[in-house]
């Protein structure tokens, strides 16, 4: 039987997906060895994994690359992809929000609202809700640099632990949403290898139902 493929984002996630994988019985060994592979096998070779940057992930999904993946949920947001979202995992728990200086300051200069993020789907139609006419300034990283260097005067992004905010003399101004990580599937494999599939998420959801966030 051909294994199945599962995308893992890269990064903050991993390492707890990887527990939840050894958790369901995947015999993850091969998946913490120290390596640059991008594809791995469990003991078992049950199952294909592929290490992703987490902005891929929905992608390898929705075009069958990956029968199913886990990914944080803003990523889902921001990617929007043609795929199923199946269950909240519970962990990598944090916040979408607007963050800036807690006296707004250089509006003045500037007609519209000007917001650095690299979630610039979430942020168009977060402000397009609120009926507010936005400059949206995308970025890859570093967003908090936005508005401490004048280029932007909020931004959106995730907010975990607070710290970077903190840090960089910022603030949450507002809540977009909550967040955390996703098993995620492609919709044709959800069909054709339910019977693989739907096991594991069960086993997943089992484990996972009990945990709050
Ligand atoms: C994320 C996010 C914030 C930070 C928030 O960045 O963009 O910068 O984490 O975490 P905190 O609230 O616990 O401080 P990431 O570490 O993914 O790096 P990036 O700036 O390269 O996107």
């Amino acid at each position: 039987m051909q294994q199945l493929t599962v995308a893992l984002a890269k990064g903050r996630l991993a390492d707890e997906a990887v527990n939840l994988l050894e958790q369901c019985g995947v015999r993850c060994a091969p998946l913490r060895e120290n390596t640059r592979k991008l594809v791995l096998g469990d003991a078992d070779n049950k199952y294909r994994f592929i290490f992703v940057k987490p902005a891929d992930v929905p992608t390898y999904i929705e075009r069958g690359a990956a029968d199913l993946g886990v990914v944080g949920k803003d990523t889902l947001l921001e990617e929007s992809k043609d795929i199923y979202e199946m269950l909240d995992l519970k962990f990598g728990a944090c916040r979408m929000c607007v963050a800036g200086f807690r006296e707004q300051r250089a509006r003045v200069t500037h007609n519209k609202l000007r917001v650095a993020s690299k979630y610039v789907r979430i942020a168009r139609d977060y402000y397009a809700a609120k009926g507010v006419d936005v400059d949206i300034v995308k970025l890859t990283g570093s967003v908090e640099l936005g508005p401490i260097i004048g280029l932007a005067d909020v931004i959106v992004d995730i907010v975990e632990s607070g710290k970077t905010l903190e840090a960089n003399g910022l603030a949450v101004l507002e809540e977009i949403c909550k967040l955390s990580a996703r098993v995620a599937v492609n919709k044709v494999s959800l069909k054709t290898r339910k019977d693989e599939i739907m096991p594991l998420i069960e086993k997943m959801r089992q484990i996972t139902e009990g945990r709050c966030l």
